[in-house]
């Protein structure tokens, strides 16, 4: 019998690339989404891509009822947790709103999850948990720092939760954390839907560059590094994705070297938002129109992974690199522009 896996934000952004991921490993997956950041229509473009369709469930999971409903009515061998609010800046202005979604669905699926005797969780987490590390590249016993965003910390505080919840009970949780995830899936049929105008880098670029935004204006140019705009280790969202499967085929084997294990997941290799520019500039074959103002507040300078124990300990390594991984997010903005034209 295929192993079943709940993927809570399932039709997210990464999300929904695990889920292609472990359907592509022979994984039934069962997704929670409440589609507040996400779109029904994944479900199916998701059925194109790996021939196999997923159950879903719509609801909340601060939403007590259908969760212990869900929990009655599917039984379940492991639980990858993605759903979250996500925006930086939004978490500065509202913080109850990030604090209450982001800890109190985490803390009540623990609940039901302790409660039915269930194993192997998978937790979302992010680099941005170690603030500006003293050492780079980042090691995962870099210590974690005090963070400006809300958001930063309910990653912090869910690690914490998560560390006692399976040290006092012995259960298997791996805490991933994510470096900076781009690009769209190499079919082009699924990618990145940021709200609103986009905070993060990439989804700017293209959009710019497809007509959506005058230019990009990049947050500093005065930062310690080689060309003095701050650097970050972008994945492809595919290899974050493939990682998913390897953290939880280790929990399902029982390889696991203690109840709490987190991995990094990045690349290794750290790129300046200008070198992020100038291969872009490649793709198009033209220049982009881009100008250097203030550094953005909450910003650090650098953050590139070793990703080292992720490849001792999961046999994981990302493959794509930066060009191909903009290549996707290109033509996936395309893809967009081309099915808005249809409509
Ligand atoms: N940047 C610009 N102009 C833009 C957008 C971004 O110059 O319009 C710069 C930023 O200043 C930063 C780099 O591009 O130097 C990357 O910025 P992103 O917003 O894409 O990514 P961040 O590293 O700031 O944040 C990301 C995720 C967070 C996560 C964090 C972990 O968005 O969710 O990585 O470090 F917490």
């Amino acid at each position: 019998m295929n192993k079943r896996i709940l993927v809570t934000g399932g039709l997210g952004y990464i999300g929904s690339h695990t889920v292609i991921a472990l359907h592509e490993n022979n994984y039934e997956v069962v997704i929670v989404d409440n589609l507040s950041n996400s779109d029904k229509s994944f479900l199916k473009k998701i059925t194109d891509i790996t021939g196999k369709s997923p159950d879903f469930e719509c609801f909340d999971l601060t939403d007590l009822i259908p969760l212990k409903r869900f929990f009655d009515t599917h039984p379940i061998d492991g639980i990858i947790h993605f759903a979250a609010f996500k925006a930086v800046r939004e978490s500065v202005k509202i913080p109850l709103k990030y604090y209450y979604n982001n800890l109190v669905s985490l803390i009540q699926l623990l609940q039901e999850f302790q409660a039915r005797g269930l194993d192997n969780f998978i937790f979302s987490s992010s680099c941005t948990v170690y603030g500006q590390a003293d050492k780079l590249p980042i090691k995962e016993d870099a210590p974690l720092k005090p963070l400006e965003s809300p958001y930063g910390s309910t990653k912090q505080m869910s690690e914490q939760i998560l560390r006692d919840y399976a040290n006092i009970h012995i259960k298997k949780v791996v805490s991933l954390r994510y470096f900076n995830p781009i690009g769209a899936h190499l079919s082009i049929k699924i990618g990145e839907f940021p709200l609103g105008i986009p905070q993060n880098l990439v989804p700017f670029i293209t959009q710019t560059a497809i007509g959506m935004h005058p230019k990009l204006s990049i947050f500093g140019g005065d930062y310690n590094t080689k060309d003095g705009t701050a650097i970050r280790d972008y994945i492809h969202v595919y290899d974050l994705a493939k990682a998913h499967v390897a953290a939880l085929s280790r929990l399902l084997r029982g390889k696991n070297r203690s109840s709490f294990e987190v991995f990094n997941l990045g690349t290794g290799r750290g790129h300046s938002v200008l070198e992020v520019v100038k291969a872009f500039e490649r793709i198009l074959n033209k220049s982009f129109d881009y100008q250097i103002i203030d550094r953005r507040s909450g910003d650090i300078e650098a953050a590139y992974a070793d990703t080292s124990l992720a490849e001792k300990e999961l046999g994981w390594k990302a493959e794509i690199s930066l060009e191909e991984a903009l290549q996707t997010a290109w033509a996936w903005e395309k893809k967009i522009a081309s099915d808005k034209e249809k409509f």
